[in-house]
């Protein structure tokens, strides 16, 4: 008898240990340390007279804690990742759904935040009933104008001054240098962007409205084809304020920092605002794999080089993230065999691309 009590507490740990295996989740082990610089990125960004902005996934805002307490303690722009696409507002023609969208805004509002609308006029994310307007040149103008001027008069009616950007239109340019053939909106005619930009600013004259395109960040033929489209527009005084710069990067791409730095100076110099819109770094990554320190630090490098890119120039005025969580990323879906894009990993701790970021608001000059 005395032998078992003597043994007791040593039996009572080894299975308090084991049920503890299998009760409490295992949490995954950190591979980053927190980052040593206090101030929020808003403050730092605001010290440098930039907005830092991230797209907000809807279905993150609406469930996940963490995520919401990141947004309340470090953003002061939102841009709603896909609830303001004409697919969720609206779904049947003439029936206009604001609920998810107003939701991301009422917070924004509340938080002091300021909105990049996203996006008026795109050729992907379209409801069915537009898509079968195809070929009909009329009914589409009709359908686009409608569309915008209900949409851009509901956010300045409903929150007055909210909504300080609009990417007007998105992605119009193809991967050919070439204006998009196969988007519904070319059906109008040639004559179809410079009507969005126009509609938009009869709708609210305060908001800047923007161009917004992926790849045009280095001088290229497609950026080329860019700064074409948008100097005629200006030529022809149509009411464009800005271009934003997607910036998707990644490992194993190429990125030429001093060809991006010469080419944000030329739309400087058609005295535009230049916005990085969608700033993201994917990894070679496989689902539910981690990302490798040497990985997590050239995520690092590539945040903080896009950003100083911005805070070197006297015209930009947004540093954009392109969602925040690992969890809630577009990524794999688009990119097979990437992940790991953002600065927060699925738990949402903050990887060493979030601390490179803040360190890049902190400085005074910035390497390329
Ligand atoms: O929320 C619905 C859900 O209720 C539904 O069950 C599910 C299945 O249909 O779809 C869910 O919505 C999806 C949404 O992402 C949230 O996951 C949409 O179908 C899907 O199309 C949407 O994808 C977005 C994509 O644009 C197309 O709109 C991505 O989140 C978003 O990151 C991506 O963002 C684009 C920019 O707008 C333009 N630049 C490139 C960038 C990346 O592709």
């Amino acid at each position: 008898m005395i032998e078992v009590v003597k043994f007791l507490p040593f039996l009572l740990l080894f299975l308090f240990s084991c049920a503890s295996q299998h009760t409490t989740p295992k949490k995954r082990a950190l591979a980053y340390t927190p980052c040593p610089i206090s101030q929020d990125l808003r403050d730092l960004a605001r010290r440098k007279k930039k907005l830092i902005g991230t797209a907000v996934h809807s279905r993150a805002f609406a469930e996940n804690t963490r995520y919401r307490k990141a947004l309340e303690d470090d953003w002061n722009l939102a841009t709603p990742e896909y609830a303001m696409k004409m697919s969720f507002l609206e779904p049947e023609k003439e029936q206009f759904d604001f609920r998810e969208s107003d939701a991301i805004a009422r917070f924004a509002q509340k938080q002091q935040m300021v909105m990049r609308g996203h996006v008026l006029v795109w050729h992907r994310e379209l409801p069915e009933w537009a898509e079968k307007e195809s070929g009909d040149a009329e009914a589409l103008r009709n359908t686009l104008k409608s569309y915008i001027t209900t949409v851009v008069g509901h956010y300045r009616s409903e929150f007055p001054g909210l909504l300080r950007y609009w990417d007007v239109v998105n992605e119009a340019v193809d991967d050919t240098a070439s204006l998009r053939r196969d988007s519904l909106w070319a059906d109008i005619g040639n004559d179809y962007i410079e009507l969005a930009f126009r509609w938009a600013h009869e709708a609210d004259p305060a908001a800047k409205l923007f161009y917004n395109d992926y790849g045009i960040e280095e001088m290229n033929p497609k950026s080329d084809r860019v700064y074409r489209l948008v100097k005629k527009l200006l030529e022809r005084g149509v009411p464009i304020h800005g271009v934003g710069f997607q910036m998707h990067l990644g490992e194993g791409l190429k990125h030429d920092f001093a060809s991006m730095e010469k080419n944000l100076e030329r739309f400087r110099k058609l005295r535009l605002r230049v916005h990085i819109t969608e700033l993201d770094v994917r990894l070679k990554v496989d689902e539910g794999e981690q990302p490798s320190p040497a990985q997590l630090k050239l995520q690092a490098d590539l945040y903080a080089r896009a950003a100083g890119l911005c805070l070197a120039s006297p015209t930009c005025d947004v540093i954009g993230v392109w969602g925040l969580s690992d969890a809630y990323s577009y990524i794999p879906d688009l990119h097979d065999g990437y992940g790991a894009g953002h600065l927060y990993d699925e738990d949402m701790a903050a990887k060493p691309a979030y601390c490179a970021l803040k360190k890049a608001l902190t400085l005074t000059s910035h390497p390329r």
